[in-house]
């Protein structure tokens, strides 16, 4: 059996072409159209709260947090999540996930929001964001709204459009 030696890092620039290419692979050319893609081109991610996993030294997995204004909410939009197929299956992108989360509890985030399949991400922690309530800048399945609620109130503020924010 093959063994692995599996490390989480906060990401920094070296990562870059690695996590380049993980979604490359894992998403392919049409990926910056997605809406959740063109929160992410108005403005850069926040790396200090963006998180990768090594196998023997080598970048085999990436999430990334890019801050966001959600309605009233000042929160962070989770994503990419990838991980290369050689590594699925072992608890690697729930593990990015909840590592993700909690360092954005800790820095103050009121809320965490993606945009994915709600059978895996709602056992981590998220819930749906109410039917249409968040405005993207392109189009969404409103079901695959989904967020981690921060602060009490998050649910009532989470209504208007959602955008970077610096
Ligand atoms: C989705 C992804 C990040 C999961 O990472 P992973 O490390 O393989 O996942 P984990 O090991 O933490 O969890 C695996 C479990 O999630 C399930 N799962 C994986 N993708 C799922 C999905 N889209 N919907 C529901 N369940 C899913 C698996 O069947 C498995 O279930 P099991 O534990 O009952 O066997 C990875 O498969 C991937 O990179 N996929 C391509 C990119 C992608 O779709 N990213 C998510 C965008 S929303």
């Amino acid at each position: 059996m093959h063994k692995h030696d599996l490390v989480y890092l906060t990401e920094d620039a070296s990562h870059d072409a690695a996590i380049e290419h993980i979604n490359e692979e894992a998403f392919g050319p049409g990926r910056h159209t997605r809406a959740a893609a063109r929160i992410r081109e108005q403005g850069p991610h926040d790396p200090s709260l963006s998180f990768i996993c090594t196998d023997d030294g080598e970048t085999i997995a990436s999430v990334r947090m890019t801050p966001v204004m959600a309605g009233a909410v000042k929160g962070h939009l989770l994503g990419p999540l990838a991980v290369r197929p050689s590594h699925k299956n072992m608890g690697i992108g729930r593990e990015l996930v909840r590592i993700a989360v909690e360092a954005a509890r800790r820095r103050g985030s009121e809320a965490v929001i993606l945009v994915g399949d709600p059978p895996y991400y709602c056992p981590l922690g998220f819930e749906k964001v109410a039917y249409n309530a968040l405005a993207f800048p392109g189009p969404v399945d409103p079901a695959r709204v989904l967020v981690v609620p921060i602060s009490e109130d998050t649910h009532q503020r989470l209504k208007g459009t959602i955008g970077w924010r610096e």
